[in-house]
């Protein structure tokens, strides 16, 4: 059994109900997302356009060090059609990805085709995260976009102690998910189309944190939660945080929908002084949908 593989045996070495909750779980997110990726697709031009802009966070804190950005390493883990990937490979950065769901993935190799030929083939990954076998790979940066949420627990929090196994030592993990009310497990729908003519509806599994609640994810599974206020000093995150210091951001786009953006390291590595990030103008937002709120640190 290879490393990538203990988590199961943290599951219990019959088959459990979280198991067989679990393969359920897989193979629905395969089929729905696969019949989302059209909807994405007819998105994909405000999303190129603003992919700098949602990864600042993240981004502010790659500490180049002299590097070039060819020797800073990518994986971006449930990569949708790639926008992240793709913006990030054609800034020049090293990009790896990988999504369990076959229309999704096609579209991110084909991204990544217009900078790396035919290598994208290799480098975007049709599979689940936590059955593939990364081997020897490790990255500077994971980004886990609106990814983590797609899993039932406990496997969210076994996937991020994957993700803290596969970073560099100093390497930065990017988590996000939407701002709760509640927490809960359940599947919905998901109108992948968001209102266009001939959406997609389809039910997806989705796993709903509180901001508090996925913070206590985070930590639970080894990684250390960062917040980085405009006022000034690093913050490590925990259940005692006030709501101020949390990384929760109005949605560009979307009125009364929130995100909570963690920057994440190893436990005991403290999170690089923020820099500026080229890549993260404000773009311009005529031919945008519907008035927007400007992004704003909520608290
Ligand atoms: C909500 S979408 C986010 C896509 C992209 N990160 C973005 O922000 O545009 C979640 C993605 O994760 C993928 N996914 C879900 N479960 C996965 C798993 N176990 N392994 C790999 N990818 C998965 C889905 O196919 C989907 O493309």
């Amino acid at each position: 059994m290879s490393d990538d593989a203990e988590w199961l045996v943290e599951l219990g070495a019959a088959p459990s109900p979280a198991q067989f909750l679990y393969r359920d779980v897989i193979a629905r997110q395969r089929a729905a997302y696969s019949s989302f990726a059209r909807g994405y697709e007819v998105d994909a031009e405000r999303r190129e356009t603003w992919a700098g802009r949602w990864l600042q966070p993240a981004m502010r804190h790659i500490d180049l060090g002299g590097r070039k950005k060819s020797a800073v390493r990518v994986l971006d883990v449930g990569s949708g059609i790639g926008t992240f990937a793709g913006h990030l490979a054609r800034e020049g950065f090293d990009v790896w990805a990988i999504d369990i769901a076959d229309e999704m993935v096609k579209r991110t190799r084909a991204r990544l085709r217009g900078v790396y030929g035919s290598d994208a083939q290799r480098r975007a990954v049709r599979g689940s995260f936590m059955e593939h076998d990364f081997a020897s790979q490790r990255f500077d940066l994971i980004l886990g976009v609106a990814f983590v949420h797609c899993l039932p627990k406990p496997v969210d929090v076994l996937a991020m102690r994957k993700m803290a196994r596969l970073l560099t030592p100093d390497g930065i993990a990017y988590l996000t998910t939407t701002d709760e009310p509640d927490g809960g497990e359940a599947l919905a729908l998901k109108d992948a189309m968001r209102g266009e003519r001939d959406g997609t509806l389809m039910r997806r599994y989705r796993t709903r944190y509180t901001p508090t609640q996925f913070i206590e994810r985070i930590r639970a599974s080894g990684l250390t939660p960062w917040s980085w206020p405009r006022q000034g000093a690093p913050v490590e995150l925990d259940r005692s945080t006030p709501s101020n210091n949390m990384p929760i951001f109005q949605d560009t786009h979307v009125r009364r929908k929130r995100w909570v953006d963690v920057v994440a390291t190893r436990s005991g590595v403290p999170l690089p002084m923020p820099t500026v990030y080229a890549g993260a103008a404000e773009p311009a937002r005529s031919h945008e949908k519907p008035p927007t709120a400007p992004l704003a640190v909520v608290g």
